[in-house]
């Protein structure tokens, strides 16, 4: 190996390192993936028959799933979903859509 050729692989170390890592993934963001197949990406479902998630308050989205999972508010698929998660679980979701833009792309 020449020096020249040593050379390069600090170069080929930085163009080779991958850069997915960059943001990391939190926790109420992995936990709220599986709600988007119904309440839409990031919790927008502006023109649907669903309410946006996104950009409600975390205390009444929590309110809400809390409602769902005692059961003290009757829904159809909400009630079985809600309890498939802990509080804590369910304070990390609503969270994160919180921080969600809201329907009209503001911030609540
Ligand atoms: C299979 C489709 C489906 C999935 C998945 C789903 N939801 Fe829902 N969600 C609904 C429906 C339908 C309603 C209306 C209430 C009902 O009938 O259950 C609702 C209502 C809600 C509401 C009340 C909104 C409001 O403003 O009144 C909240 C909050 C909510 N969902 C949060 C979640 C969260 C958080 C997840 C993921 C853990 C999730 N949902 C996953 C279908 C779904």
């Amino acid at each position: 190996m020449t020096l020249s050729t040593l050379a390069l692989v600090p170069v080929l170390a930085l163009v080779c390192t991958p850069a997915f890592a960059a943001e990391p993934v939190s926790a109420g963001e992995r936990l709220a993936a599986t709600c988007t197949a119904c309440h839409g990406t990031r919790g927008n479902t502006a023109g649907t028959a669903l309410p946006p998630l996104a950009g409600q308050s975390k205390e009444t989205l929590l309110a809400n799933l809390k409602a769902f999972k005692e059961g003290s508010r009757p829904a159809t698929i909400m009630t079985q979903l809600a309890k498939g998660y802990t509080d804590e679980q369910l304070a990390q979701i609503a969270a994160w859509f919180a921080a969600q833009r809201g329907e009209k792309g503001e911030k609540p």
